[in-house]
């Protein structure tokens, strides 16, 4: 399917925020799925890019600069057709943070998909977490849609001084009632996944954790994406990318 590139804007050298006319309907795309992206030029599959937003039929992506495919998508100029599949994958359940407070957790890049998670749910803390003040993005939009937002740089040039992860361990410390806390949802780097992950499980907290694969096919189709599970091997393009953490956690153990 085509979509045209209606607005185009870099955030930094590295990040780029994409809108693209969507002439199918977007009324049934959530947050944590994912759509398989041609990215042109010299890269040959296709890249999976999470859905940031959904504003009056346009899709929203954001995505930083890793390699070949990512670098030919960043050079395409408004006006142009982009070929675009999806949504894929599971979405995160967002009725485990029904009535109650829910936490999202992310780490740079990581943060996309738990964007439009901010607008799906009610009571929303969000923890962010960037290398330095330079590389923070999308908090004022965060700040909109969450009723609490934490930043943490690694270097403490701004915010809280650490990584989101010791800021979510902090703001549970201090959270009286745990049980006001419906879901905990993460994505970034395997660090951060593993640590909210086993967090949740010990604290006794429903955890979404969405996971990254190198994809081939991105349908289901060729098992490039597996990762281990509790149920076996499953594949990240389609019974993910969103886990319950508890399925995951053996990914994460040397
Ligand atoms: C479900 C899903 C959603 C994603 N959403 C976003 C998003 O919203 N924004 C965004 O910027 N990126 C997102 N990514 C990551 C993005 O797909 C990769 O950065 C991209 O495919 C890299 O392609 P490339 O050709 O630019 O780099 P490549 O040349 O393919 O790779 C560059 C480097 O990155 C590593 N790498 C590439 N892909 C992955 C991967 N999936 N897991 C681990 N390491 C990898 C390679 O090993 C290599 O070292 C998502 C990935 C998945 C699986
Ligand atoms: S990418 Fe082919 S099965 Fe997931």
């Amino acid at each position: 399917m085509l979509y045209e590139l209606s607005k185009k804007k870099a955030i930094n050298d590295k990040i780029f925020d994409f809108e693209v006319e969507s002439f199918n309907s977007t009324e049934n795309v959530k947050a944590g799925q994912f759509f398989y992206i041609d990215c042109g030029g010299k890269s040959f599959l296709r890249r999976p890019i999470s859905i940031c937003d959904v504003l009056d039929g346009k899709l929203r992506f954001i995505f930083e600069i890793r390699g070949i495919g990512t670098y030919e998508l960043s050079k395409k100029k408004c006006g142009e057709k982009i070929d675009i599949l999806g949504p894929f994958g599971k979405p995160f359940n967002t009725e485990f943070g029904k009535n109650k407070i829910s936490i999202l957790i992310g780490g740079g890049i990581g943060i996309i998909p738990l964007f439009k998670l901010s607008k799906e749910l009610e009571k929303v803390v969000a923890i962010l977490g960037f290398k330095t003040k330079e590389s923070i993005f999308l908090k004022e939009e965060f700040v909109s849609t969450c009723d609490k937002v934490i930043i943490t740089t690694d270097d403490g040039s701004f915010g809280k001084h650490g990584n989101a992860f010791e800021a979510l361990e902090d703001t549970l410390e201090r959270e009286e009632n745990k049980k006001n806390i419906g879901a905990l949802y993460t994505c970034g780097p395997k660090k951060l996944i593993y640590g909210v992950a086993k967090f949740g499980i010990t604290n006794n907290i429903k955890t979404q954790v969405s996971m990254e694969e190198h994809m081939g096919c991105g349908i289901g189709a060729c098992m490039a994406c597996v990762c281990d599970t509790t149920e076996g091997k499953m594949r990240v393009c389609k019974e993910g990318p969103v886990f319950d953490s508890k399925k995951i956690l053996n990914n994460f153990e040397e």
